[in-house]
């Protein structure tokens, strides 16, 4: 058990971003002191994530904000995988699904960490237009050699010609999602266009940190719908809502490119702890960030994207916007005691969820 810090670690890691803001991550205190990292399978995303990249880089962004939550209160916590065994495992928590563990160590708690943890709160998603300023070059340089120092490279993008490239292939890789029947339902599930929605908020995007209202909302309730989308896509006009989403990445400052060594599950949640950083310091700068996870999901995309950044042999982690926005509303997210598994009470909130959704489906 974490003496006296036992809120700011978790509450570092209530706040971490996660796609669809799923929020998948889930912890349990072990009698040795450690935390165990697990992951809840109803909340990944297997259409639109089949090769759990984005999960485990959410379980990254987790496993540092949990870190850096830490160290507010003076606590170092180290993560690592081992090691394990089967008295570890949470109720209804596979084996693996346990990614790793958090563990107290005696360490100074750095100032740098320190810094970054003030922003842990504001940090936000913003999917709008970039204002017309540049993102600072030393902004830039300190992303990219914390991205260097942590094992991964940050390709940076502010040629015009170059964004408009990206901002096509957004739209074809949007459009792309958009005709995939599994993608969309799953993108269904977790957006949440209706206040009255019991999730609203809770998880999933909904309206306002979409960015969705008036005529926009209007459209979103009445084309996202899966049954909907299928027929829009038949007679070919999910391209026209996929130009949205050229329109923004064209509107924007900068394009950024986070690698990985490989897919490898520990080198991706390596590389998702690297990212949330960069996303605090953008967050230092007062700029915001904007994956545009499509561009390197779609087949059909990824390698165009690769070479617009000139990077053809590179293993793509993530891919965002950067620039400096108007400001917009953050997501929500989970209470804190939903995050933490205990042997008895993570089957009763199981049940109860299990009760939930099927209220929902019903
Ligand atoms: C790995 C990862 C991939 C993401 N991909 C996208 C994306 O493709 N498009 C998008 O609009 N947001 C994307 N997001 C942003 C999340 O939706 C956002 O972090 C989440 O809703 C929480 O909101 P916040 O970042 O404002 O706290 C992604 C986030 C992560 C961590």
């Amino acid at each position: 058990m974490i003496q006296g810090g036992a809120i700011s670690w978790l509450e570092g890691a209530r706040q971490a971003p996660s796609a669809h803001n799923t929020q998948p991550w889930r912890f349990r205190e072990l009698e040795d002191g450690r935390i165990a990292v697990s992951w809840q399978p109803e909340r990944a995303l297997p259409a639109s994530d089949p090769t759990r990249r984005d999960l485990y880089l959410s379980l990254g962004t987790a496993i540092e904000s949990a870190v850096l939550g830490a160290a507010t209160a003076h606590i170092t916590l180290t993560f690592g995988t081992g090691p394990s065994n089967v008295e570890d495992l949470p109720a209804n928590v596979e084996h693996e699904q346990i990614v790793g563990y958090l563990q107290p160590v005696q360490a100074e708690v750095s100032e740098e960490d320190l810094l970054l943890a003030r922003s842990l709160h504001t940090r936000h998603t913003a999917r709008v237009p970039h204002l017309p300023q540049p993102v600072p070059a030393s902004t830039l340089k300190g992303m990219q050699e914390e991205a260097q120092q942590r094992g991964s490279m940050l390709y940076v993008l502010t040629e015009r010609h170059a964004i408009r490239k990206l901002a096509k292939l957004a739209r074809q890789a949007t459009a792309e999602q958009f005709a995939d029947p599994a993608i969309q339902e799953e993108l269904w599930h977790w957006l949440r266009l209706d206040p009255h929605d019991p999730a609203y908020r809770r998880d999933g995007l909904n309206a306002e940190c979409m960015n969705l209202q008036g005529f926009s909302l209007a459209v979103a309730r009445f084309a996202m719908s899966p049954v909907r989308m299928r027929w829009l896509s038949h007679v070919g006009l999910h391209h026209l809502l996929a130009l949205e989403t050229e329109w923004t990445v064209r509107h924007s400052t900068s394009l950024c490119l986070l690698t990985t060594p490989s897919l490898a599950r520990q080198d991706v949640i390596q590389a998702g702890r690297t990212l949330l950083r960069l996303w605090l310091m953008a967050d230092q700068a007062g700029l915001t960030t904007h994956p545009v996870s499509a561009l390197i999901d779609s087949q059909s995309t990824v390698v165009p994207t690769l070479a617009v950044f000139g990077t053809q042999g590179a293993m793509p982690a993530a891919i965002f916007r950067l620039g400096a926005t108007q400001p917009v509303a953050r997501s929500h997210r989970l209470p804190r005691e939903e995050l933490v598994l205990e042997a008895s009470r993570a089957s009763e909130q199981e049940i109860g969820r299990d009760a939930q959704s099927k209220e929902k489906s019903g």
